[in-house]
């Protein structure tokens, strides 16, 4: 295939050629009034020390509050605070956590706090920092790190889902980290669950509907979403039923989830379960393309 010319100003690149992992870095300052910044210029810099790196701009108040107390946490973001980490930049210092509506606490090795709300956090000790073109280098070494106990105690290859982690890309758009597949073996064919869904076919009973019982559906789907497994769902038009296209790792595991929601454990709705293969060009319809 023929390459042509491509930007090499990275503000014109669309699509971007290095997406880089949304962090909120927490900061405190001599005052110790904390502070809080999206960065996504952020990559690991030493395996051993673990050193990670970001590039910040030198007048920013993160960096001043770094150089000064000599800390800072890295705060991963996932798909419940991706909106908020683009459009917190509109306030500064204490105006910006509280209209963030976040909750700060203790980290455990350093002055710095850390961000309840995000699902993962590096403690970070300052080791040294560069100015490199207009940017402005920040080498800190992971003294500290702790992540949700729910994601840990998943299965392997359910963690990434759930961690749920999100990658800048350009301007405005961000993507999720979450669909791993085993670098060396073909992500193609119907035998990977990557090319699996299953489809759950929801039709209405006699029994009459009530709005707490639809909230409490919907708080069954959201617990779905943010664990990586709702890819689709809704009612339909002719109010009969719906339908529900979720990931699962199994066909038992699926069925459990559709048990799992009250409108089939109060009675509201009976549900039919078929495991879908996906056919699309990325798996080369399924090999038949
Ligand atoms: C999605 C996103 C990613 C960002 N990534 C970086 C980054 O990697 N480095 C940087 O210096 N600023 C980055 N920024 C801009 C800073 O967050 C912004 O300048 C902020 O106001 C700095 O806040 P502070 O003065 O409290 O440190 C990013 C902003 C957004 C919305």
């Amino acid at each position: 295939m023929r390459k042509i010319e491509y930007a090499t100003d990275k503000k014109k690149w669309a699509p971007s050629l290095i997406p880089g992992p949304l962090a909120l870095i927490s900061t405190i300052n001599r005052a110790k009034e904390p502070n809080v910044a999206p960065k996504s210029w952020l990559q690991m810099a030493s395996f051993e020390p673990p050193i990670l790196m970001f590039s910040g701009s030198k007048g920013n108040t993160t960096e001043k509050n770094l150089l000064a107390t000599g800390c800072f946490a890295v705060n991963l973001v996932d798909s419940t605070m991706a909106a908020k980490a683009f459009s917190c930049i509109e306030w500064f210092g204490l105006e910006r956590i509280e209209k963030m509506g976040i909750t700060l606490s203790q980290a455990r090795k350093i002055s710095a706090p850390l961000i309840d709300q995000c699902p993962a956090h590096l403690e970070c000790a300052i080791r040294e920092t560069h100015e490199v073109g207009g940017g402005f280098i920040v080498y800190g070494e992971i003294v500290a790190a702790s992540i949700r106990e729910d994601i840990l105690g998943a299965a392997p290859a359910d963690r990434y889902r759930l961690l749920d982690q999100i990658v800048f890309l350009e301007d405005d758009l961000c993507a999720r980290v979450r669909d791993p597949y085993p670098a060396r073996r073909s992500a193609e064919g119907p035998a990977s669950r990557k090319w699996t869904r299953y489809v759950i076919s929801l039709t209405r009973t006699d029994k009459p509907m009530t709005g707490a019982a639809v909230r409490r559906h919907v708080a069954h789907l959201k617990k779905l979403d943010r664990q990586g497994r709702l890819e689709l769902c809704g009612p339909f038009k002719d109010g009969k039923g719906g339908m529900a296209i979720i990931r699962a790792g199994s066909l038992e595991e699926a069925k459990a989830i559709a048990e799992s929601d009250p409108f089939i454990k109060e009675g509201l709705e009976t549900y039919a379960l078929r495991e879908w293969e996906l056919s699309c060009e990325e798996n080369n319809h399924m090999g038949m393309g």
